[in-house]
């Protein structure tokens, strides 16, 4: 009996202060200038009682507002970073409320009610699950995960707060018409997430972390995350099977080559 109380008492204690958090141990990120060189940066105290995977490889990014903008674990948004052209995305969702997680960046919420619609006419059934995650929203959602399964396993499938691109408006987590496989692995399985694979480049979405590409984006396999990157980046991702991580250090390669200016 005595030994059950104190276990008890522990994990109670556990659940009060945040299994796996309160770490003083981070090192802080770095921030990129428009010559790409890293500064160093304080980590925002919002973040301040979780590790960071790799934090001191990371830099916070120079184009938040770009839709190819690459936000992962060693790419993070600048800290209060808030877009500016948040809309509510006019299709339904698994919920009725008009809520923060409805919006989405202009060009995306557009391009996603095309893809619904285009999507209903040819039989699939689509529903928005989460969109737009201001970055308290994310941290809560983060930490929440993290008590319940450790923080290593969190990171495997949800983002610290100021690297998820759903902090960018231009990301959104969709499902089958049942609501069965909201953000579960089960949807892969389904019509509706393979008429995405196939279709969603169409209008500027990419399926952003693909199966077999854990190493090269830092996550499982997310066959209802969409990202909006633009048309052109879209197709260009999908016809070469590559990931935004390919895409945008190719771009990088590029400029470096072509721009006589970048070797100045
Ligand atoms: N589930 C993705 C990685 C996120 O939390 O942004
Ligand atoms: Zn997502």
């Amino acid at each position: 009996m005595k030994y059950f109380l104190f276990i008890c008492s522990l994990a109670f204690t556990l659940m009060i202060t945040g299994c796996g958090t309160g770490d003083s141990s981070s090192k802080p990120a770095r921030e990129s200038n428009e010559n790409g060189q890293a500064q160093k940066l304080a980590i925002s105290s919002a973040s301040s009682s979780l590790k960071k995977p790799n934090l001191e490889e990371t830099v916070v990014i120079a184009n938040p507002e770009s839709v190819t903008a690459l936000v992962n674990k060693k790419h993070q948004l600048p800290e209060s970073y808030q877009p500016s052209d948040l809309v509510y995305a006019d299709v339904p969702f698994i919920f009725s409320e008009k809520i923060e997680k409805r919006m989405l960046r202009k060009p995306a919420a557009q391009a996603l009610e095309e893809l619904f619609q285009d999507a209903g006419k040819a039989g699939i059934s689509l529903l928005g699950v989460s969109g737009y995650r201001s970055h308290e929203r994310q941290k809560k959602l983060f930490v929440f995960y993290a008590k319940r399964d450790g923080e290593e396993k969190a990171s495997t499938y949800s983002a610290y707060p100021g690297t998820s691109e759903h902090e960018t408006g231009l990301a959104i987590d969709v499902t089958g018409g049942n609501g069965i496989c909201a953000a579960a692995d089960c949807f892969a399985d389904t019509p509706e997430a393979r008429w995405l694979s196939k279709n969603a480049y169409q209008y500027g979405f990419i399926i952003r972390y693909p199966a077999g590409e854990e190493q090269v984006t830092g996550y499982k396999y997310e066959p209802w995350h969409l990202r909006y990157v633009g048309k052109k980046a879209a197709a260009s991702i999908f016809n070469q099977y590559v990931t935004l991580e390919n895409y945008a250090s190719k771009k990088k390669d590029q400029s470096k080559f072509y721009n006589p200016f970048s070797l100045l």
